[in-house]
């Protein structure tokens, strides 16, 4: 049986895409095609969702990112602290505001920023650390925080990188409010699907919220008077209209990736497989973007499973301190050994809410002997 590793059609069925269509209408008959009054509606219903007082919808997670970054107060010549072991664009935002992401490594166990790591990185130049909830696991950000305060001699701001964590939450709190300001994504692949590009930055304080909505629009509150310079970070009002349609469905979109973990848990943790195969703990709070195993032969296994139709895929397969845009910062190979090992071995399953208990087992049926 052939298993995708994505379906985009899973949250566009029929009764979904005549919503959409109707919603769309609305859209091009009020012709409010940027700044239309969908952004403030799901800007309303994303900061109920997630608990998080303010939210500033923009047009993709990296944008996001800047947004957050910049408003946090990260300027050129800043330092950020960042996981080598995530997406391009938890650094790529510190570039692309002239400041210096330092790379730290992960943690073995959770493939989480480690926060010693981080620590022994922390200069008078350290701005902010960003702690990534990668896979849609969140990140301990109290011990983080702790961590780098008793380094540093004193605070250093958290700017999350919860583009993979929409609806994650924390013992502490829920991800996008753990930090001073948070960058989500909500590219079509994402829990929460645009039909295209989509993002929104998050904070519990509203003054840095107003700042992060004037970056929004060229740093003016007013139009044609610019209190700063800033970007086109807009969201289209389609975009918006489809997200709000979609939001209802979050929980139980969340809950299936959730359902399907624990799968796949039950059925590796029945397969004997011993050290050749790490799976991923099924924690409360984890929201599953991905579903990531580990294991030693993971090219060979990789190969095995697409030979027969099984999606899979490699996040990430070069951690960023090798990346040759960031050579210039002196990474070398064997610096952040964690995270060069992870890029080795990890390998994402499908687990997007249409993968059924049965494709599951053809899986794993097919690891298990793709790795006997
Ligand atoms: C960890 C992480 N950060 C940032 C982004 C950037 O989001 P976008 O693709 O919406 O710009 C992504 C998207 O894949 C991501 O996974």
């Amino acid at each position: 049986m052939a298993v995708p590793f994505f379906d985009v059609q899973y949250n566009l069925e029929p009764e979904v895409k005549d919503e959409l269509l109707a919603r769309w209408k609305q859209v091009l008959d009020h012709g409010y095609f940027v700044n239309g009054p969908e952004i403030l509606e799901l800007e309303q219903d994303l900061a109920q969702f997630l608990g998080v007082p303010h939210v500033v919808a923009c047009s993709n997670g990296s944008d996001a990112l800047v947004l957050a970054l910049k408003a946090a107060g990260v300027k050129p010549g800043d330092e950020v602290i960042v996981p080598s072991f995530t997406f391009f664009a938890s650094a790529g935002s510190v570039a692309r505001l002239g400041a210096t992401p330092i790379f730290a490594d992960v943690h073995p166990a959770t493939l989480l920023i480690c926060p010693r790591s981080a620590a022994s990185l922390v200069t008078e130049r350290t701005k902010a650390v960003m702690p990534v909830h990668l896979y849609g696991r969140p990140v301990d950000v109290g011990v983080l925080k702790s961590t780098l305060k008793a380094a540093a001699g004193r605070e250093i701001t958290v700017v999350e990188d919860a583009a993979q964590a929409i609806g994650a939450v924390h013992a502490d709190g829920p991800c996008g409010g753990l930090g001073l300001t948070a960058g989500f994504s909500c590219f079509p692949t994402k829990n929460l699907a645009a039909a295209g590009d989509a993002g929104f930055a998050t904070s519990r304080d509203e003054k840095t919220a107003e700042r992060m909505r004037r970056l929004r629009q060229h740093g003016g509150g007013r139009q044609y008077y610019h209190d700063e310079v800033g970007f086109n970070f807009r969201l289209s009002a389609l975009q918006a209209a489809a997200l709000i349609q979609h939001l209802p469905r979050l929980v139980e979109w969340n809950a299936a990736r959730y359902t399907g973990a624990q799968h796949y848990a039950e059925l590796f943790g029945g397969a004997s497989l011993g050290d050749k195969l790490t799976a991923p703990e099924v924690i409360p709070g984890h929201v599953f973007h991905q579903y990531v195993i580990r294991t030693p032969r993971r090219d060979e296994l990789m190969n095995h499973l697409r030979a027969l139709d099984i999606g899979c895929a490699v996040y990430y397969p070069l951690p960023l301190h090798l990346q040759p845009c960031f050579q210039y910062l002196g990474g070398f190979a064997g610096q952040l050994p964690t995270a060069e090992l992870a890029a080795k071995e990890v390998l994402a399953l499908p687990i997007y809410p249409g993968v059924t208990a049965e494709q599951r087992q053809t899986v794993v049926a097919a690891i298990v002997d793709g790795l006997k």
